[in-house]
């Protein structure tokens, strides 16, 4: 009989807009056994209540606003993200604005898989694309790092 391997343990990112804080809490108390096998990111203020109200542990980087969605977008272009689930508040202007953008951005740009509500992150976290069932595409930029140097330069 074929061996299957365990799920890999993800690093998850974690964000939500003061209006979606209890819509994140919600779906996460709901999908706690799930979320308590993996490794959590998180802004500041929504990392803080995961951990007080789940009483898990969460690495909070700074609060968003304040330049943590740009952390947790550095940390994706770093390849150290696996998935973000992003509670973004449609109906609010945000201060951060430019950041949450950035977040998206770095999200779409290394091609990892993100949700940005309930229903999709309910999707998101069924889905074979976190799991070993998929190999989720590298994105390859060697073109577009290279297209002053011309030298092969990798950075
Ligand atoms: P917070 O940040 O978790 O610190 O509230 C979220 C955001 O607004 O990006």
């Amino acid at each position: 009989m074929p061996m299957s391997s365990p799920a890999p343990r993800l690093r998850i990112a974690l964000v939500a807009h003061d209006h979606k804080k209890d819509d994140l809490l919600d779906w996460a108390k709901r999908n706690l056994p799930w979320l308590q096998r993996h490794s959590l990111v998180a802004t500041g203020t929504t990392g803080a209540l995961l951990e007080r109200e789940l009483a898990i542990p969460v690495r909070a980087v700074l609060s968003g606003p304040l330049g943590g969605d740009l952390q947790i977008g550095a940390e994706i272009a770093q390849g150290e993200i696996d998935v973000l689930f992003f509670f973004w508040d449609p109906l609010q202007a945000q201060p951060h604005d430019p950041d949450v953008k950035a977040l998206l951005r770095a999200a779409v740009l290394w091609n990892i898989p993100f949700a940005c509500n309930e229903a999709s992150s309910d999707g998101l976290l069924r889905s074979p694309c976190l799991n070993n069932e998929y190999q989720r595409k590298m994105p390859d930029h060697t073109d577009y790092r290279n297209r002053y140097s011309g030298n092969g330069a990798t950075n």
